[in-house]
Order: structure tokens, then sequence, then C-alpha cells
């Protein structure tokens, strides 16, 4: 049964593959969006009655009996007893169409009053900005304990010197607490990325309809306030533009924090390498090989890789989808949920193997004091021979000489103090960054006002 079917006939022949067709796979992403829908449909009934097109008693009634969705939305239906958690069923098209189904069923003629001045395509931005909301909720929390791990690493490990290369080729001294804290500082980018598209996500859509918007005098300001929206979608044509849009602007923000912890992992795979040997790990982290016994490899952080540079494309992907649609609503934008949902998941899995590797770290102490590294120190020398009163470029040649005919002499002392520095990491300031990005999500505004409406 369809919400726009006139009769009550099931659908035959070529109807069945068209149906087919056209809900593919949603239906598994539909469910998701679930309790968010739920949450649109409250916010929506609520407003209907304060514009007189349900009276406050049918609005309670649609809002007790959605509640009682709610529930079941958050229950585990996977469960083999299957317990009565939410389903969305075989022959309903979609999460809108399920809900109103049910609250039809229950209510009668006060569930097929809803639907007045709102269409499929505000309900599903609706559920998708919602939805979206939450996940980045998630990934925020996530990186924000990720982060503080890699604080805590940068700060246990900051006397021990690592090399630094440019080209892949030794540079200078580098050290573990640079290597620990330099990722927890992209990361403080990251989120302020996630932040701006939080607030492209944060914005009510609901009251466009169909993307034209209504002819009853709907209060669009009411129903942004009690979904906790920080603004609207003021044009109901730019409304439905920004389905498509919203998902890119996420999808680039989670390139974000994928590029850093693809990044990171390749650091591992070259750092556990026996040519460098810089760390190591307990053998339960590792993995072996069929056939060679030796064998301890990096297979988590090759695989963080892969999945953050299979998320790196999903703009892309999204990009590709939606090229050259015209404004309006167009069915295209159905497939984009099966592409970004995932990517949620898939992220804060890697954010949080990352988390595990990289607390059981073991990394080895005076890497620096093999003699393979000494012109890692060519540049300490030559500053050595700067503050002694020689001008730059004449040290800089003595000491090229000097390693040209072999005589190079080094001491491993480094004596790095400015800002940002071996010796002066200033992690606490970059924790300080860290710690304002979060809080300028205000997350605590949008759990007011879902748990208002849930109460
Ligand atoms: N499953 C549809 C989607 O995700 C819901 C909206 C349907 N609207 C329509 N006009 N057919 O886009």
């Amino acid at each position: 049964m369809k919400l726009w079917q006139k009769n009550n006939n099931s659908p035959s022949g070529d109807g069945v593959e068209v149906e087919k067709f056209t809900v593919g796979n949603d239906r598994e992403f539909d469910l998701l969006l679930a309790p968010f829908d739920v949450l649109g449909n409250i916010a929506h009934a609520k407003m209907l009655a304060t514009v007189g097109l349900l009276t406050n008693d049918e609005a309670e009634k649609l809002a007790t009996e959605l509640k009682e969705i709610y529930k079941t939305t958050q229950q585990d239906n996977s469960s083999p007893s299957g317990d009565g958690g939410f389903t969305i069923h075989d022959d309903i098209e979609d999460i809108h169409s399920q809900i109103e189904f049910l609250l039809t069923e229950k209510l009668g003629d006060i569930g097929k009053k809803i639907h007045s001045a709102r269409s499929r395509n505000d309900q599903v931005l609706v559920d998708i900005k919602l939805f979206l909301r939450q996940e980045i909720k998630q990934i925020v929390l996530s990186i924000q304990s990720f982060f503080e791990l890699l604080i805590q690493q940068s700060e246990k490990y900051k006397n021990d010197l690592l090399p630094g290369y440019t080209h892949l080729q030794l540079a200078m001294p580098s050290s573990f607490g640079l290597w620990f804290g330099a990722y927890a500082e992209s990361l403080v980018d990251d989120v302020n990325t996630l932040k701006a598209a939080y607030d492209v996500v944060n914005k009510n859509p609901l009251g466009s309809a169909a993307g034209y918007g209504s002819s009853f005098p709907i209060n669009r300001t009411l129903t942004t306030q009690l979904l906790g929206f920080d603004d609207l979608h003021y044009n109901v044509v730019y409304a439905q533009m920004s389905r498509g849009k919203t998902e890119r602007i996420v999808a680039s923000a989670l390139t974000n924090i994928a590029d850093t912890l693809a990044r990171l992992s390749m650091d591992m795979c070259l750092y556990l390498n026996q040519n460098f040997g810089f760390v190591s790990f307990p053998a339960e982290l590792t993995t072996g090989s069929s056939i060679m016994p030796h064998k301890k490899n990096p297979d988590v952080f090759e695989l963080i890789r892969s999945h953050c540079n299979q998320i790196k494309a999903l703009p892309n992907e999204i990009m590709m989808m939606t090229t050259n649609l015209p404004s309006g609503y167009h069915r295209d934008l159905q497939l984009l949920k099966e592409h970004l949902f995932p990517a949620f998941t898939t992220l804060n899995d890697c954010i949080n193997m990352a988390a595990l590797m990289l607390s059981n770290i073991e990394v080895k102490k005076d890497i620096l004091d093999d003699e393979k590294y000494k012109y890692l120190f060519s540049v300490e020398e030559v500053n050595r021979l700067v503050n002694n009163g020689m001008p730059f470029r004449d040290a800089y040649k003595k000491i090229g000489l000097d390693i040209e005919n072999g005589k190079f002499e080094y001491s491993t002392t480094v004596q790095h103090v400015h800002e940002g520095s071996i010796g002066n990491l200033m992690n606490d300031k970059i924790a300080a960054n860290m710690q304002k990005a979060v809080e300028s999500f205000h997350f605590e505004k949008y759990h007011a006002a879902v748990e208002k409406l849930l109460g």
C-alpha cells in the first residue's frame, strides 16, 4: 500500500518490478531515520494545532501515539525473539508511509490529518538533518576521547626523539611528543570544519513541503524551535535544494578526519617496518601470516587507511550523483543515504581502533643514538656555529664541506624552545582549542529540545 495510491490494490505484474526497483535498499536506511521521523511528526502535529489544522486534543493524541512509536524505534529488533521493535513492512514504501500508516491504524481519521501542509520531500529532509546532527555528535565524542589519548601520549613520550623526514629522506630531529601532538592538533581543525558542516545541517527544512511551501498559514519558526534547530532554511526552494548539498558538505567534513587517520596509519605502517623499527605493538594487536612464521603485520592500520581513503571518495560520489540535477525534488537523492549513512559507523570504528592501537603502542628508546641518523643533526651544528657568531650561509657551507670530507662531528642534544617545537609542545594550547571547538556545537540545545518533545 502506498500513500499516493487511490485504491487498496496491491501492485501486480510490472508494478511489482517497479516497486522493487524504486524502493531498492531504501527501507534499510529509512529504518535509521525512524526515531527522527517520529520527532518531525510530533513537532509538525504540535504546529498544526497552533494554526487550527488539528484540535489540541487531536495533536495530543497524535503525540502520545508517536511517543509510543518512538519507544519501539529504540528497541533492538535484531534479537531472535523479535520483541516488537520497529520495522517497515514489506508492502510499505518508506518510513514516512509506515508511521502515517501506524497512526491511522491506531487513531483513524486523526492519523489521516497529519499530512496536511507537508510532503515526504520535506519529511525526509528533516529526518536526514536530525540524523546527521546525531551522527556528527557521535563522531565529535569519539574524536574527543581519541584526542585526549594523543595528548597524553605526546606528554608521555615528549623526550623520545624520532627522525624527521622530508621527501622521505632523513631531515631533522623530531620526537614522539611532536608526532602525537601533530595528529591531535590536526583533529582540532577537523572538528572546526565539522562544525561548519553542522551549521548547514542544523537548519530546519520542514514546511517546505514538496519544495514550494503550502497555502496553509503554517508556523515554521515554531517547528524550528521545537526541533532545536538553530535557524530555518527560509526559502522553500532552497530548503529542497539543501538535500544533496548538506550530505556533500558533511561528507567533505568527514574526509578531513579520514585523511588525518589515513596519514597517521601510513606513518604507523612505516614506523613498524623493520627498516624503521621505531614502534611495536603487542602480538594480539598485529596479525600473522599463513606461511611466514615471523610475521607481525599492521593490518589494523592498513584497514583504517583503506576505509578512510574510501570515505575520502564520498564527496566525489555525491557530487557525481547530484551533478546537473535541476532545482526541485528528484528520486536520485534517495540513493545518497546508502552512500553516506554507513560512513559514520565506519569512521567511528576507525577512530576507536586507532585509539586502541595507540594506547598500546611501544615506543623504541634512543633511536637517534644510532650513527646512521647522524646527518639529522647537520642543522643543529650549523645553528651552533651561528650562535658562535658565524653568518648562517658561511656556517651552512662549512658543515656541508665537513659532511663531504667525512669530517662531520655532532652532538645529539637538541635545544628547541620556541612555540610548538620539541622542547615546547604547547599541548595545553592545543587542548584549549579542541575544547573551544567541541563546545561550539552546543549539543545541549538540541538535547533539550528533543527531551521536551518526548517529555
Ligand atoms: N524515499 C524517498 C527519498 O528518499 C522519500 C521521498 C519520496 N518523495 C517522492 N516525491 N517520491 O527521497
